[in-house]
């Protein structure tokens, strides 16, 4: 039997989860314990052959530790990278600039959130057919709404998918280069409460084929 509660429960949780990009702290190690767990129970690509056990990987960096600081350095010294090689790619085509300009306020002023909240990387083994940018997005968004039913701030990082071919930032998390794919995002207690959510339209999306 459907029971009324829990669908109000997650139809309110989906449409109150946001994208938070300051914190005032980070959240206790038991809540953010529970937060990753989720990502335990999102569907993996099974038909890989790859078993459960062997395919995912979750780690988290937290404020004050040695781990936190090594991928803040890593991170930046790939963001002034990356800022480098879109400002060429840019000069050759028009639809990168935005990207350029963004990556590259980013690389001059570093990420705010990663110096607030904690870091959480997810990293799936990547196989055939491959489809492990989908899985994490599965993982993440476990993560997220988890998240946001505790009260807990994220911020998706997509840079973190370019830092599975980062040596540096591999050995960190102790996998080899190039068998791992990775997303990644930083929770943390919002320092704001984010502006209710406008009324979408369902017409304007949804489609009935007859
Ligand atoms: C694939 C993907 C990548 C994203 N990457 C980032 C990111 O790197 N940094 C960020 O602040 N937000 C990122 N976002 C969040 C979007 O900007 C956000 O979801 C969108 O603006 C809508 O806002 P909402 O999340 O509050 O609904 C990403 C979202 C998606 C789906």
């Amino acid at each position: 039997m459907p029971d009324p509660q829990q669908i109000f429960a997650i139809e309110h949780i989906i449409r109150a989860r946001r994208s938070i990009r300051s914190f005032s702290g980070q959240v206790s190690d038991e809540t953010l314990q529970k937060i990753v767990e989720s990502a335990l129970y999102a569907p993996y690509a099974a038909g890989t052959g790859i078993p459960f056990k062997e395919i995912r990987r979750i780690f988290i960096f937290r404020q004050q530790t040695a781990a936190m600081t090594q991928a803040q350095e890593i991170i930046q010294e790939h963001l002034r990278r990356s800022a480098f090689k879109l400002r060429i790619a840019a000069v050759f085509s028009k639809k990168m600039q935005t990207l350029a300009g963004r990556v590259q306020a980013s690389a001059e002023k570093g990420i705010p959130s990663l110096r607030e909240g904690s870091l959480i990387v997810a990293a799936e083994k990547k196989g055939f057919p491959p489809v492990e940018a989908q899985s994490l997005a599965h993982v993440m968004q476990n993560i997220w709404l988890t998240a946001t039913a505790h009260g807990v701030g994220l911020q998706l990082l997509s840079l973190t998918g370019g830092l599975a071919n980062n040596k540096r930032f591999m050995q960190l998390l102790g996998l080899p280069p190039k068998e791992w794919a990775l997303s990644g995002c930083v929770v943390g207690i919002p320092k704001h409460v984010p502006a209710a959510r406008e009324q979408r339209n369902a017409d304007d999306f949804i489609f009935w084929l007859k």
